[in-house]
């Protein structure tokens, strides 16, 4: 099964076809909501949104351990995940989608493993996302004339408010392409249960600072409905042609990383 998270509304993927929803208890709590099954093409689906429908949940206290062991309980493999981004990098403009290859976490106040002891784990975390997943993804945006920022650094801070000028300028002498509040631990996480790990990352806006005038969420959520229609598209192609099998590292990802 492949999990799919975003904003509401990322489901009505052309050719997806409802099953059911199905509501999860975790030992860390309910996930963001009921997760929504169904199959596209002969892939079987399981869609979250992170935030969830009526979008009540801030990105700093969206439950990510319930959210991902949830996934896991369903038996998902591989999940991909949609992230709005403020744009650091000049290159990167609103409406760009960005597939990054790393991430950095800055933010300070977040459950951030499963493993809490009695059990000692140091998950191997040098590629945070799958390299598998990302070639697929890669080759079909390639095929399809879809236009991807093929690589770049993502940094996680906790907010919910936006950064400062001065944080942005660090982040870009730091060599960080793209700003998020949902990335971390969403991945490592996703690390810890063995499970496949995409980002797509989508530019809502300039960071703060970058333009001279301030940012409006309003601007955000105008950015993403602009682009949902692409990325609905590129699912529903690329979910189907991603390989039966798991040929990556993600699938053993515990192995030797116990104490
Ligand atoms: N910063 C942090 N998170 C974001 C941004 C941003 O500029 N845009 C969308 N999510």
């Amino acid at each position: 099964m492949i999990g799919l998270i975003g904003g509401s509304g990322l489901y009505e993927l052309p050719g997806f076809k409802f099953l059911e929803v199905k509501e999860i208890n975790t030992p860390y709590g309910y996930p963001s909501e009921g997760y929504t099954i169904g199959m596209l093409s002969d892939r079987k689906v399981a869609f979250l949104a992170r935030h969830s429908s009526k979008h009540n949940i801030p990105p700093h206290l969206i439950n990510y351990r319930a959210n991902i062991w949830g996934f896991k309980q369903l038996g998902v493999e591989r999940i991909i995940a949609i992230n709005a981004v403020g744009g650091i990098n000049e290159k990167l403009r609103p409406g760009m989608i960005v597939i990054p290859n790393q991430i950095i976490d800055f933010t300070k106040l977040r459950k951030n493993t499963f493993y809490e002891g009695p059990e000692v784990v140091h998950i191997d975390f040098t590629e945070p996302f799958c390299p598998q997943m990302r070639n697929t993804i890669l080759n079909i945006a390639k095929n399809l004339g879809i236009q991807f920022y093929g690589s770049g650094t993502y940094v996680c801070t906790d907010g919910p408010r936006l950064e400062t000028k001065a944080e942005i300028k660090m982040f870009k002498t730091l060599g960080f392409d793209i700003v998020g509040m949902t990335g971390m631990p969403e991945a490592v996480l996703a690390k810890e249960a063995e499970i496949c790990y995409l980002m797509i990352a989508v530019v809502t806006n300039y960071a703060a600072g970058l333009t001279g005038q301030p940012l409006t969420t309003t601007e955000v959520l105008q950015s993403m409905q602009k682009v949902m229609d692409i990325i609905k598209k590129t699912l529903s192609i690329y979910i189907p042609s991603l390989p039966l099998e798991r040929n990556c590292r993600c699938k053993k990802a515990l192995e030797n990383c116990k104490i």
